[in-house]
């Protein structure tokens, strides 16, 4: 009978076929860059909450910036398509257990692999529609832009689920990644830790939805 706290996986980076440093660069990549980015990007897209003008700036601040392209690829896109394969191996190899174990950690741990998955395939379609299908066609993504794509309601119900599922596997995986990297190493630590985790995650959360709302002229101006 497994320890309450443990996680009763087999997994192991002898079993997926991975070294220790391909899985700690997989640790390492999902906080920096892919994390600094999602909290940058969330960054951007708050300028929604200031309407179409402020939005338009931000955005073409961020295009204009030099070797740029170099940036996108080198800095996001690569590490994303390394954290992305490297990932699915583990999904995909990993064993969940939360059908006999209702234990809360076990839950988040299949959470993990599976908001991983939405995120490949959300992170796919957002950078081709925003990114490659807008350049191909010449298009530039302003608020406009945005405003007709997210009211379709499927639209708008996607990148709700996309934004929710960014913001669970941040914050998630931080606490994880404390832990992978001797951060955290007791009980106590990890329960302290995992209040920390949430309240990143609950006002990512709370940051991302209203960008959304930003574009239908519903989100909640704060400003001090
Ligand atoms: C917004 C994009 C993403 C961010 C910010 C992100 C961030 C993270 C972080 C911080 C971790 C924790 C690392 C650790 O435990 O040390 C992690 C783990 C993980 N990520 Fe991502 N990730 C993203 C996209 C993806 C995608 C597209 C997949 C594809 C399936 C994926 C699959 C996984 C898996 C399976 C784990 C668990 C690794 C383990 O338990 O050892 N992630 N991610």
């Amino acid at each position: 009978m497994p320890h309450e706290t443990t996680l009763d996986v087999t997994e192991s980076s002898a079993q997926i076929g991975a070294s220790f440093w391909a899985k700690k660069l997989h640790s390492l990549t999902g906080v920096v860059p892919i994390g600094a980015f999602l909290l940058e990007h969330f960054w951007t897209n708050s300028y929604a909450v200031y309407g179409p003008k402020a939005f338009d700036e931000a955005v073409e601040k961020l295009r204009s910036m030099p070797y740029v392209l170099f940036l996108e690829v080198g800095m996001i896109g690569l590490p994303i398509l390394y954290h992305s394969i490297y990932g699915i191996m583990i999904a995909v190899a990993g064993r969940p257990n939360n059908l006999r174990y209702h234990y809360a950690r076990n839950w988040m741990y299949v959470l993990q692999r599976v908001t991983g998955v939405i995120l490949l395939l959300y992170i796919g379609l957002h950078v081709y529609e925003t990114r490659i299908e807008s350049s191909i066609k010449g298009v530039t993504v302003t608020f406009d832009y945005m405003v007709k794509e997210l009211s379709e309601p499927g639209m708008f119900l996607f990148y709700l689920t996309g934004i929710l599922s960014a913001v669970f596997h941040f914050a998630n995986g931080l606490w994880s990644f404390l832990i992978g990297w001797g951060i955290t190493t007791t009980e106590k630590s990890m329960k302290r830790s995992a209040y920390v985790c949430t309240a990143i995650g609950v006002g990512l959360g709370l940051v991302g939805i209203n960008a959304l709302l930003g574009f239908f002229g519903k989100a909640v101006v704060i400003n001090f």
